[in-house]
């Protein structure tokens, strides 16, 4: 039996810590897309911790983590966060395990990203630049090399065929940086990945299954960073949605159960491409600042707005969820008044679905008002004791999106989670 955790907007919405809370009551956590990328933040023995290419259970030292092949993994951030997981007394080369069809980032890959991106100029999409789109396209057109390659004799020659067609490519945007430490952090890296457990991942994982073992499975970004159905261009380059499970792990649609969808209680977005509820107020930057709105990955100030409901509907949709976890329900406590987007206006007309093309139709929201609760919540344990106007907030979402909306979170702690 499988569950997924995976979030509803543009990423951020706190899959980690949610993850990390849930990773007690299965036996294996898997990711299965995205790579580094994705910044995910724990709280371990209260202190901050953020991964990027490991599952969120790690820290959970009796349950198995996987990498599936459908993630792109960079050595050198696999190897410097093993490390930092090591500091904290554990020992995950008992509990990692990696797929041999995982794709691997080489250092041309992050070249290949961050020429890519200068070349766009305005229209950049606000890469993280870790290589992820480069390293994507390499594996759909049949060029990437993969984890299992590494133990096979021929690796470097490999390499290095793919290494020259990739310089052409870099020779072309007129590139010239020097990457050559880039290379040497990758080859040391490299040595150190061939001792992990890798694995025939899409067995491993139904073998579990086949036990009776529960699995989670956990998303990075969101769903509309979605290659098919986020905001594209302005995306990623994986399958973030539920779909993204069965191939990105190599099981069967019927063997899935819940798909729990994390969103925050308003929203976020890093880097560029339309965000119809975005504030650039006042009200902005104190949300910003309340809720340390900045990036996990690359320390950039996160976009921050008020809660989009169309989008959100549409991405419980795709995915299917059966249940929401709401996050930073706290962030709002000092807020007077907050708005919720309940329909976009699209040429002079009133819709509730996310148009095709959203940076060309430029949505206008349509707001509904809700009085603040202007109370402290982050020590509250029960849903009974949230302020009667929080209740009035969520009840809506819930009628809105018509699916339950089940847990919210009311800090950054593994303790803050509140059942309804
Ligand atoms: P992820 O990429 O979805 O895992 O989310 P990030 O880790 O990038 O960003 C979420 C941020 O919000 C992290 O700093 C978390 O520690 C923090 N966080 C998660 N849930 C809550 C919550 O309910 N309240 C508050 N105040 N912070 C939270
Ligand atoms: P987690 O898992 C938020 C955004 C980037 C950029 C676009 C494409 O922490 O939620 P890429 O590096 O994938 O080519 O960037 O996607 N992005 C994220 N935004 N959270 C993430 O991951 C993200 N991963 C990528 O900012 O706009
Ligand atoms: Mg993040």
């Amino acid at each position: 039996m499988v569950d997924v955790i995976l979030g509803l907007q543009w990423g951020d919405e706190g899959k980690g810590k949610i993850v990390d809370y849930f990773a007690k009551d299965y036996d294996v956590v898997a990711r299965f897309q995205g790579g580094p990328n994705a910044g995910h933040t724990l709280y371990v023995q209260d202190k901050k911790v953020v991964l990027h290419q490991i599952p969120s259970g790690i820290f959970h030292e009796h349950k198995i983590n996987l990498i599936g092949n459908g993630v792109v993994l960079d050595p050198v951030t696999l190897a410097r966060e093993y490390k930092s997981v090591e500091q904290f007394g554990l020992d995950p080369s008992k509990n990692l395990y990696i797929s041999d069809r995982t794709h691997l980032i080489l250092p041309t890959h992050r070249a290949l990203d961050k020429a890519n991106e200068l070349a766009k100029g305005n229209e950049k999409i606000g890469s993280t630049l870790k290589g992820i789109g480069p390293a994507y396209m390499d594996k759909t057109g049949r060029n990437g090399l993969r984890v299992g390659d590494l133990l096979d004799k021929t690796f470097t020659t490999q390499y290095i065929k793919l290494r020259m067609k990739h310089q052409r490519l870099l020779d072309n945007f007129n590139f010239q940086e020097d990457i050559t430490s880039w290379e040497e952090d990758f080859f040391e890296a490299v040595e150190f990945l061939k001792k992990l457990k890798i694995v025939h991942g899409e067995y491993f994982i139904n073998e579990h299954i086949q036990q009776g073992k529960k699995v989670l499975a956990e998303g990075a970004q969101g769903s509309m960073l979605d290659v098919d159905f986020g905001t594209f261009p302005f995306v990623t380059s994986s399958s973030t949605i539920s779909a993204g499970v069965c191939s990105g792990l190599g099981i069967a649609p019927q063997k899935i159960k819940e798909v729990l969808g994390v969103t925050k209680a308003y929203c976020t977005r890093v880097g560029s491409g339309p965000f119809p509820t975005e504030l650039h107020d006042d009200t902005g930057e104190l949300i910003r600042k309340t809720g340390s709105e900045f990036g996990a990955t690359t320390g950039r100030p996160r976009r921050c707005g008020w809660m989009d409901l169309v989008a959100l509907k549409y991405a419980c949709m795709i995915n299917g969820v059966t249940k929401i976890v709401m996050t930073k329900a706290d962030i709002l406590d000092v807020l007077d008044e907050l708005q919720v987007c309940y329909a976009y206006r699209v040429n002079e007309t009133e819709t509730q679905q996310v148009p095709y093309q959203m940076q060309r139709s430029q949505p206008e929201p349509l707001y509904k008002s809700f009085d603040g609760w202007k109370q402290p919540s982050d020590t509250i344990k029960s849903y009974d004791a949230l302020p009667e106007k929080m209740k009035t907030y969520i009840q809506y979402l819930n009628d809105y999106l018509n699916v339950p909306l089940k847990y919210i979170s009311n800090g950054p702690g593994r303790d803050q989670l509140i059942t309804h």
